[in-house]
């Protein structure tokens, strides 16, 4: 097969000045993407920000005799994300790819973590997607195509303690492509979502050395592009890291007819058959559980 290719389409990567948005930014262009570099160059914790991370990582691309420019605009402000849509189309016409990758963390147990921590980092990851979607959502539908990626990650999908917040808004993102999988399909526009694990500024001081060292973001990257591609899926939860790649899926079981007098007594009774993972499936939209009660319930 060949070799997937980016000529003539443009790429937006948020949260591209470094770790991970840094390496797909970097592949999109040498694989011929025009790339908008997109960062706000802040903390780890969001605050600050310049346009420097940006502009290396465009410099770092122009250098290799790529097309980039650079963005500093947050994802959450309604005026930038418009004015990055905006410069874009401008300059190139068109937005074929959009990589939502930015993102803040403000770990804290739940106990000890303000609401305003919960929402800036909700604000961050859920807005902070959503609004360059809509932003764009209307540009590739009138395009007939359209790729989006979402990062989401092992703590929104399996939980990981101290990250409510961050967990939350990470998995919100699955629900988000779970639906515009389905209102962008009849427009050529595909959705997946990338669960990275990688050595970033994000996970220095979550892991040894030895274990960063095999965790190398140029890991992740080949998913995304993967996803990102013309003959990409639509719906994937990818995984991702160290080389290794996996299916994420949500999957329900086959369960169990109860009655329509069923107790709480009969549901504590059945738990070994309510959860017997055979024939467990992963639907494509939320009709497909009703469908199954439907049918169940008349066996
Ligand atoms: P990173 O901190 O190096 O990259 C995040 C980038 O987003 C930073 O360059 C930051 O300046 C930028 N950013 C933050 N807020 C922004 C805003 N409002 N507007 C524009 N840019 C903003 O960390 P990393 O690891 O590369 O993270 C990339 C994505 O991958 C994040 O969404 C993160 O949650 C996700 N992720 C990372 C994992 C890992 O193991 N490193 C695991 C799971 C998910």
């Amino acid at each position: 097969m060949s070799d997937i290719r980016f000529d003539g389409q443009v790429v937006i990567v948020t949260g591209a000045g470094g770790g991970l948005g840094r390496s797909h930014a970097l592949e999109f262009a040498r694989r011929g993407a025009k790339v908008v570099v997109n960062d706000l160059g802040g903390t780890l914790d969001g605050s600050g920000g310049s346009s420097a991370a940006a502009e290396a990582v465009v410099a770092e691309i122009v250098a290799a005799g790529g097309e980039a420019i650079a963005d500093g605009a947050s994802v959450t402000n309604d005026a930038g994300v418009a004015a990055m849509v905006e410069r874009t189309i401008a300059k190139w016409g068109r937005i074929d790819v959009l990589i939502a990758n930015a993102g803040i963390l403000r770990d804290k147990s739940f106990a000890k973590l303000d609401l305003a921590d919960f929402a800036a980092v909700v604000d961050v990851h859920l807005m902070g997607a959503v609004k360059p979607i809509k932003a764009m959502w209307e540009i590739m539908r009138t395009q007939n195509y359209g790729r989006i990626v979402v990062t989401t990650s092992s703590t929104g999908l399996y939980g990981n303690f101290g990250q409510s917040n961050y967990g939350a808004a990470k998995l919100s993102l699955v629900g988000l492509m779970n639906t515009l999988k389905l209102e962008g399909a009849k427009n050529n526009i595909r959705f997946n979502a990338i669960s990275p694990v990688a050595a970033t500024r994000m996970t220095d001081n979550l892991m040894p050395p030895e274990m960063l060292a095999k965790l190398g973001p140029e890991h992740v990257t080949p998913g995304v592009i993967y996803l990102a591609s013309e003959d990409a899926p639509n719906g994937a939860i990818l995984t991702a890291g160290a080389g290794v790649f996996a299916l994420a899926q949500i999957v329900e079981t086959e369960g169990a007819f109860l009655g329509s007098a069923a107790r709480a007594e009969d549901v504590r009774d059945q738990w070994t058959q309510i959860t017997d993972p055979t024939g467990a499936e992963a639907y494509m939209a939320g009709a497909g559980q009703t469908q199954k009660f439907l049918r169940k319930s008349a066996d």
